[in-house]
């Protein structure tokens, strides 16, 4: 039967890299739905529409052409014919991103795909041949997939986000680095929260605190909930 295992968490988590590394160890699809919202804003500005106009993004995310990657080892991104793996990262889309996710309607298409990928795992011809997914983001444990099989709540500490991040983005997690990372990690986490709740678990979702664990201990812990 069908494994869907679903994983949230704020900037920093690192909900990506461990939900990566779960779906490998089990041979299941993955989902990054971040990306979705990142190559949604991608797409937008591509097209030069700006941001605050809530209907032509809502209008232009209904239309998106987006094709998502689900092999863990290769969770290519391609909107309209393009790969935007590496575009979507840029910080002028991070500190974009946040006016697609609070957009209700843009959330609405984008929960639908989301859904549908899912969907398509629990069949076989998927990629992963109906083993099943773990979807990755923000609201996949309340809102887009609240009967997944496997429900978790990747936190740490704003300590640990932080370094986690600057070493991401700027390869050290010295002081001023944390501090480079800080303001937008946190504006962020802010913007996205009047729209989604992800620093607290709902019922049913188990919390995992990765402040104090490795990156390998974050993935056992992770493979533990899935066989308890
Ligand atoms: O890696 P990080 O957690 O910083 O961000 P991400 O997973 O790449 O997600 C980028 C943005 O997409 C978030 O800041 C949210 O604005 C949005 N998002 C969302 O609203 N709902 C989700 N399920 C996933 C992401």
């Amino acid at each position: 039967t069908p494994l869907v295992v679903a994983v949230d968490g704020p900037s920093g988590s690192g909900k990506s890299s461990v939900s990566r590394a779960v779906a490998r160890d089990l041979g299941l699809a993955y989902l990054d739905t971040g990306a979705m919202y990142r190559a949604a804003t991608w797409w937008c500005l591509d097209q030069g529409l700006p941001l605050t106009d809530t209907a032509a993004v809502a209008d232009a995310v209904r239309a998106l052409p987006l094709v998502m990657g689900v092999d863990p080892d290769d969770p290519t991104v391609v909107v309209g014919g393009t790969d935007v793996t590496a575009a979507i990262r840029e910080t002028a889309i991070s500190a974009a991103v946040s006016a697609v996710a609070t957009n209700l309607d843009a959330r609405a298409e984008l929960g639908r795909l989301q859904r549908a990928a899912i969907k398509a795992e629990r069949e076989p011809g998927g990629f992963s041949q109906g083993r099943g997914i773990v979807a990755e983001g923000r609201d996949i444990t309340t809102v887009v997939a609240p009967d997944a099989d496997v429900r978790v709540l990747l936190t740490a500490s704003e300590e640990a986000r932080l370094s986690r991040r600057a070493l991401d983005v700027h390869g050290t997690a010295d002081a001023s680095a944390v501090e480079a990372t800080r303001d937008q990690v946190l504006r962020r986490d802010a913007d996205d929260s009047t729209v989604v709740q992800f620093h607290t678990a709902a019922d049913g979702v188990v919390t995992i605190d990765s402040s104090h664990l490795g990156f390998d201990e974050t993935v056992e812990a992770v493979l533990a909930v899935v066989s308890a």
